[in-house]
């Protein structure tokens, strides 16, 4: 698996959940942390490169944990690669399918956004529903530091909620896997009303279906692995704790 950081851990969660025996690598690239000011060209040339490392490694199936990444590279990569290779993309359909007030809001990276994947999803899934595309601005930076909680973490959110009260959006598609981190204050801000959109269990349940009852080979290694491509792996290993509850050694992978 992997993402532009530790976002993508909110897709590990539920896919470790749902296939407990498999060994998972996770990559973190770190290096080129924040993807979303990036453009589609540099984001799709390193989702295939580090997508052809991960399978040089022996990977059997990628989970390109990043929406962003997905929108700018996925093809390439399938293209590329003979392996399974899913992706990730913000929940228009089932949140527009679900609306009754006819207005949901998609939050996600500025390249997300802009991205002709996007557009094409709006296109042929949001239907007559009214998308407000948001970008969350700082919180992947956040998200990367630990910090899910600071008074200066509540502003950054309150600054993209707050407006969308007075929207009267009824869904709220989390299209950045960093957000879900995020999910307890927004959901402190947007009151019950407002449904919250996370597409990790859909992820968990097409890698269950990929897997197809298959079991890991016996050469497969330590259940779960975790690598950066920062060339300190400390900052990475700090943080784990506070996103999934638990402390795992990282190695780093600098990957040029
Ligand atoms: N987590 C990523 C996503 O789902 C991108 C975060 C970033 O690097 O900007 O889009």
């Amino acid at each position: 698996m992997f993402d532009s950081g530790l976002g993508g851990l909110s897709i590990w969660q539920a896919v470790t959940r749902a296939l407990p025996d498999w060994p998972v690598t996770y990559l973190a690239d770190q290096a080129y942390c924040p993807y979303g000011p990036r453009s589609q060209v540099e984001i799709a040339a390193r989702t295939l490169a580090i997508c052809r490392y991960l399978a040089d490694q022996g990977a059997s199936l990628i989970v390109i944990a990043c929406n962003t990444a997905t929108s700018a590279g996925v093809d390439h990569v399938r293209a590329a690669l003979s392996i399974p290779v899913v992706g990730v993309e913000p929940a228009i359909k089932p949140a527009a399918a679900a609306s009754r007030s006819g207005r949901i809001s998609v939050l996600a990276t500025e390249a997300m956004l802009k991205s002709r994947r996007f557009e094409s999803l709006v296109r042929r899934h949001a239907g007559d529903v009214d998308v407000l595309p948001r970008p969350g601005v700082g919180w992947v930076e956040k998200v990367e530091a630990g910090d899910l909680t600071s008074p200066d973490t509540r502003r950054l959110i309150s600054e993209v909620v707050t407006p969308l009260l007075s929207e009267n959006v009824d869904h709220i598609v989390l299209g950045c896997t960093h957000y879900p981190f995020l999910a307890p204050l927004i959901r402190e801000m947007a009151g019950d009303g407002i449904v919250l959109d996370d597409p990790a269990e859909a992820i968990a349940r097409r890698v269950v279906t990929l897997i197809n009852g298959k079991t890991p080979s016996a050469t497969a290694g330590a259940p779960y692995r975790f690598l950066t491509t920062s060339g300190d792996p400390h900052p990475m290993a700090a943080v784990l704790p506070a996103l999934i509850g638990h402390r795992y050694a990282v190695e780093s992978r600098p990957l040029p």
